[in-house]
């Protein structure tokens, strides 16, 4: 049966480890793992990307494979053709396809009737790969995910929400930081709580979600396609940056990560991202490798 990442959810908490330890394991020895070998796996951005597209081009290759790089023209999410009919068609020519684009729901659509593996590389809604490669970050840095206090600050946006359903699945501690008018998806964070693995807390105190964190996390304030909402969004979260005063409050050894790209001086000042406690390197290093391991798991169980 073929399998989907369009969700962290969309793996049980033992598949998300096995994925995290393989990701790990591949970075540590880069072993040459055909499993791409003969297939076409189909990338497609309805918004612009300099990480996604080039670590999953990048690791589409290094598997084996060959990545075929769609434009909206050919593929608009059901303007042009419904997205079924689009989703069989594809389904005679492609092995795999991975997909950044506004609506979920479209995705989740799109996931439903492909007989391929469909990969969510960012929606409005959601940013899974990145959660996992940030994951794979917190552990290689902290030696773990599991109790660690992971204080996520700003804008309650697709990275709030993938953390959110990370924390459906692995126990942790999650403090998201934001005002009240900027909260995460309600729906998610619902499940997050009644999964009841992690300890979740919503605030609009940025002093109590970095308390003695292990991890503080940030994003930027106005997501692509929202930034008509800059200033208004600029407003209701100044209080939330993620600046030297603030990493006081957190652990002595607190990593400070941030999905990138950033908008510098406003939801991190410089000095904190260029700065020792900073490794958000790092996690752009790991897109590649956490998502060969996402691939790797998805061909070898849809193949
Ligand atoms: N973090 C991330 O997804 O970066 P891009 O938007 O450049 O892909
Ligand atoms: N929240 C950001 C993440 C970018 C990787 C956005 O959607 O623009």
């Amino acid at each position: 049966m073929k399998r989907d990442f369009v969700a962290v959810t969309d793996f049980s908490e033992a598949e998300i480890r096995e994925t995290l330890k393989l990701a790990i394991d591949i970075k540590k020895k880069p072993h040459h793992l055909d499993v791409l070998a003969g297939k076409t796996v189909a990338c497609i951005f309805h918004k612009p990307s300099l990480r996604t597209r080039v670590s999953f081009e990048v690791g589409i290759q290094q598997l084996g494979g060959h990545s075929l790089y769609i434009t909206k023209d050919e593929f608009d999410l059901g303007v042009r053709e419904t997205i079924h009919d689009a989703a069989k068609v594809l389904s005679r020519y492609i092995q795999m396809l991975m997909i950044r684009t506004f609506s979920h729901q479209s995705v989740v659509e799109l996931a439903h009737y492909a007989d391929f593996p469909v990969i969510n590389g960012l929606t409005d809604l959601s940013h899974p790969c990145q959660i996992m490669a940030d994951i794979q970050t917190i552990i290689e840095h902290k030696g773990k995910i599991d109790g660690m206090k992971i204080a996520y600050l700003g804008d309650g946006n697709n990275i709030a929400n993938s953390w959110l359903e990370a924390a459906a699945r692995l126990p942790f501690d999650l403090r998201i930081g934001t005002s009240k008018e900027t909260p995460p998806d309600q729906k998610i964070l619902d499940e997050a709580i009644k999964a009841g693995k992690s300890k979740i807390l919503v605030t609009d105190d940025p002093a109590k979600a970095v308390v003695n964190a292990d991890v503080i996390y940030t994003d930027v304030w106005a997501s692509m396609g929202q930034k008509h909402l800059a200033e208004q969004k600029a407003r209701l979260l100044a209080d939330f940056q993620v600046n030297a005063k603030l990493l006081h409050k957190a652990d002595a050894d607190v990593i400070v990560m941030h999905c990138l790209p950033a908008n510098r001086g406003q939801e991190i000042t410089d000095e904190v991202i260029d700065g020792p406690h900073s490794v958000v390197f790092d996690q752009a290093e790991n897109r590649l490798h956490a998502q060969k391991a996402i691939m790797i798991k998805l061909a070898r169980e849809s193949f």
